[in-house]
């Protein structure tokens, strides 16, 4: 089977979030089940530079604005075919947001370009085999269902799965006339969403089946809290929505064998844990204690994360003998609350505010437990780098968090299966019992040398969410395997 996955992110070339990760790992995952896997991107800088044996397969004489070309090459083990447009594309730094911080006004037109060169390679019109599927990944790729569908006679199957139902890609619908879309895709069944044109909406009302990245999101999108006002749509498609679990690339993601870390470690040997523990005590300036219930934090800093309620739990967490370093980038001023806890907790909690990718490798090793107090989380990967690296996830049960982590409760202790511990609701006084429950476990080395063993135990690879999807593939394209 072969599939044209298209995205605007994916690792190790550009990457702001999860969705790069899944991106860029999906196709080696699914390399071991048949399914052959080419990756369309946008042409932004990092990726035209870092592109090998880039042969040109396609040509548009206009691109929403411009010339514009399909170019066919690999980088760092992928098969990509990248949107050569540079009077969209050829722009540095973040792929969204401009240097003034804002998104960049044409972004409608930077991501309906991408859509429209996936139904290009998807109709087999883009210089290159049609593929038998098309998956497209959140909203910037939102509209390729619809233009295959609105476009196409023997389109491919389409998959649409949505990565994080908060950003839908909603425009004026002022922009119709320039996608290029017949004027009947604006209604309910098409593009039209509360009157604008809606780039996720489009996708998930398009496609052929729907997927999540676990199956708690998949249900908690179809109720009106999680789901966004895209819940009645997700309700209506139930039959064609599922939650397919993240895995994480065990080869970048290995603490035997990860360069970002002073000494590897592995549940056998565990010598290097302690030494990336001495120097991420170092790094942040805490006391470099190797008993001290060191908690961290790797993550972008939003609403989304609930990194406000742990600011609020820092006096418990002070008062349970933690430390805390964390890691992150975002909001303006949960930035400046975590420098200030910082400041007023010298030696105890350490902030790095930026993008720091061997730092992130450095605190899943050295952190004896790792905190995620998400509102809303459609997978989560640092948990699961976490599980990993034996850092103790503590995390908010919701979404992909409730079905990766195994709350250490009694039950679970007594039958020795716990990873974890899990809070509900995502509230600071719940984070606060979650973090006090963890002194607790932690005082008991030998039960926490056990909830480690456990963790790292876990598999949290790509062999069981790549089964998955070849599955979801082969069901697609009627070529069921016995
Ligand atoms: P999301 O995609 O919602 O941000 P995920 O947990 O799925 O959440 O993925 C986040 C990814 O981004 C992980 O690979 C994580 O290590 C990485 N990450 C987040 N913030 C930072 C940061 N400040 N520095 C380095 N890596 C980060
Ligand atoms: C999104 C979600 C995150 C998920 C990632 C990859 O960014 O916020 O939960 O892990 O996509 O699927």
């Amino acid at each position: 089977i072969s599939v044209l996955s298209v995205a605007s992110e994916v690792f190790p070339l550009i990457k702001t979030g999860g969705l790069a990760d899944v991106v860029g790992a999906l196709p080696g995952a699914l390399a071991a089940e048949d399914v052959a896997v080419t990756t369309l991107v946008p042409g932004y800088p990092a990726v035209t530079e870092a592109l090998q044996d880039g042969r040109e397969v396609h040509a548009f004489a206009e691109l929403f604005g411009g010339p514009a070309r399909l170019v066919a090459g690999t980088a760092h083990g992928l098969d990509l075919i990248v949107v050569d447009a540079p009077h969209l594309y050829a722009r540095s730094g973040n792929p969204y947001i401009g240097p003034d911080g804002r998104d960049w006004q044409d972004n409608p037109l930077r991501f309906a370009a991408l859509a429209r060169a996936a139904a290009e390679v998807g109709l087999g019109r883009g210089g290159v085999p049609q593929p038998d599927v098309v998956h497209a990944h959140d909203w910037q790729a939102g509209l390729t269902p619809a233009y295959l569908v609105y476009d196409g006679w023997q389109r491919p199957a389409t998959v649409m799965t949505v990565h994080n139902l908060a950003f839908q890609g909603q425009f004026e619908a002022t922009l119709l006339p320039r996608l290029g879309l017949p004027a009947h895709a604006f209604n309910m069944e098409g593009v039209e969403y509360y009157g604008a044109v809606g780039y996720l909406k489009a996708g998930l009302q398009l496609a052929d089946r729907i997927t999540t990245v676990s199956p708690t999101y998949a249900q908690e999108i179809r109720g009106p809290d999680a789901g966004m006002g895209l819940d009645g749509l997700l309700r209506a498609r139930a039959g064609q929505l599922s939650g397919i679990i993240n895995g994480v690339d065990t080869a970048i993601w290995d603490p035997a064998a990860d360069p970002f870390l002073p000494a590897p470690f592995s549940p056998r040997q565990m010598k290097g844990r302690a030494t990336a523990k001495a120097a991420l005590q170092e790094r942040f300036g805490l006391a470099t204690n190797p008993n001290a219930l060191l908690f961290g934090v790797v993550s972008r800093l939003s609403w989304q994360k609930g990194l406000d309620l742990l600011l609020e739990a820092i006096p418990t967490l002070i008062a349970a003998g933690g430390q805390l370093v964390l890691l992150g980038a975002g909001e303006a001023a949960l930035e400046r609350g975590y420098r200030n806890a910082a400041a007023a907790h010298p030696g105890r909690i350490g902030c790095v505010i930026g993008y720091d990718e061997p730092l992130a490798h450095l605190i899943q090793a050295g952190a004896e437990a790792l905190i995620v107090p998400s509102r809303f989380e459609p997978c989560g990967l640092t948990q699961l780098y976490a599980l990993r690296y034996g850092a103790i996830p503590v995390v908010s049960s919701v979404g992909g968090l409730a079905d990766t982590v195994i709350d250490a409760n009694e039950m679970a202790l007594a039958s020795g299966v716990g990873t974890g511990l899990r809070f509900q609701p995502t509230t600071t006084l719940a984070l606060e019992g979650a973090i006090q429950r963890a002194a607790a476990l932690h005082a008991d080395q030998t039960v926490w040398k056990r909830l480690r063993r456990n963790a790292m135990a876990t598999d949290v690879s790509w062999t069981n969410p790549a089964r998955r999807y070849a599955a979801l593939y082969r069901d697609l394209v009627g070529n069921r395997t016995p």
